[in-house]
């Protein structure tokens, strides 16, 4: 009786078990290929007699579906293992893989403390184009046109003006752009910070590199004097390195600022007895620094005469490599993490 056959097959599915490709295609020869089982029964349908051959009918198609639904099942079990069947099982008494965290590059870490130092005093943050016009990066800032700092070998021009020098378009070679910027939109007083990114023609050494960070700082208001400049970064040195610091201003030049001063920190490393941070002679160099030139002042649309102010700018990655005791320029940029480590927690 067909009737018993499908019964059967019914029950021989059901109870079938598929462990591996092989088997798989064995399944779908014996029951669902144009040789199977299934088809057979389809075939000798034609000798039902007619009364029955609906009902049978839909017994055989029952079964049909069983055989497809059992042979979706054991294609996916089988594709979901397949790593397990190549050996790759996962071993779950291994333990996981350590979640490498990040930490705080040290560029960023003195940054910040930088700025924290300046907000303490007053000082807020503000920012400028890295891409500028030689007016910003240069003119504005007294200097002359034919100054050696807008030759090619220290300034990364983008584009070259036909008409005038003023509209060249350059990679600002220090953060001292930010001041025009802000004395243009800003009455004093004024009393702001500007970090960021620096760019300068120069082959890259553990002194030297062609990307580096400034922070510049400018006080503008109404009898800002000198004295208030070699307070302001005094107290940045307490702050900074050691409550114990001093600083010494030697003259120095800088195009927009008159009198300008270079900014020495006594060695924090050997307490001024001397050592190799500081080359033995127990100071080292943080910033440039001076009156900002009455100049640069009405460039910026601000009266020199009613308005005074100072300037200084530092570089990060010298007091970073002060205060860290870092002696090549390189490990800022090469992201070693056997470098980067070490500042966890810093
Ligand atoms: N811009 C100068 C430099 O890059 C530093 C500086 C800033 C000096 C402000 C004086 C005042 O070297």
């Amino acid at each position: 009786m067909i009737t018993d056959r499908v019964k059967e097959l019914l029950q021989e599915i059901e109870g079938s078990l598929v462990e591996n490709k092989e088997q798989l295609e064995a399944f779908r020869l014996k029951y669902i290929s144009k040789k199977g089982a299934v088809t057979e029964l389809f075939d000798g349908l034609k000798n039902i007699p007619q009364e029955d051959r609906r009902a049978v009918g839909q017994e055989l198609n029952t079964l049909k579906n069983l055989a497809q639904s059992r042979f979706q099942e054991f294609s996916t079990i089988l594709e979901n293992s397949a790593d397990v069947n190549e050996g790759n099982q996962i071993d779950l008494t291994l333990p996981v893989a350590p979640n490498l965290q990040g930490s705080i590059h040290p560029l960023t870490i003195v940054r910040r403390r930088i700025i924290e130092i300046f907000e303490r005093m007053g000082f807020n943050v503000s920012y400028g184009p890295e891409i500028e016009s030689d007016w910003y990066n240069f003119g504005a800032l007294n200097f002359a046109d034919n100054h050696p700092a807008r030759e090619m070998q220290d300034t990364f021009f983008i584009s070259k003006s036909e008409e005038a020098v003023k509209d060249d378009v350059l990679l600002r070679t220090h953060t001292s752009n930010v001041q025009i910027r802000l004395m243009e939109r800003q009455k004093p007083p004024i009393r702001s910070i500007m970090p960021g990114r620096v760019f300068r023609n120069e082959a890259i050494s553990a002194r030297a590199h062609c990307v580096f960070h400034q922070v510049e700082g400018l006080y503008v208001d109404r009898n800002v004097s000198f004295r208030d400049l070699k307070d302001t970064l005094y107290h940045f040195a307490k702050e900074m390195f050691d409550k114990d610091s001093r600083i010494r201003l030697r003259p120095s030049y800088f195009p927009f600022t008159e009198p300008s001063a270079e900014i020495d920190v006594s060695c924090f490393i050997c307490k001024g007895k001397g050592c190799n941070i500081c080359k033995h002679t127990g100071w080292v160099e943080i910033a440039g620094s001076g009156m900002v030139d009455p100049n640069v002042l009405t460039n910026a649309g601000i009266d020199s005469e009613e308005f005074t102010g100072f300037a200084f700018g530092m570089g990060i990655e010298r007091i970073t490599m002060l205060r860290y005791g870092i002696s090549d320029l390189r490990l800022f940029t090469e992201n070693d993490v056997r470098f980067l480590r070490q500042f966890e927690g810093a």
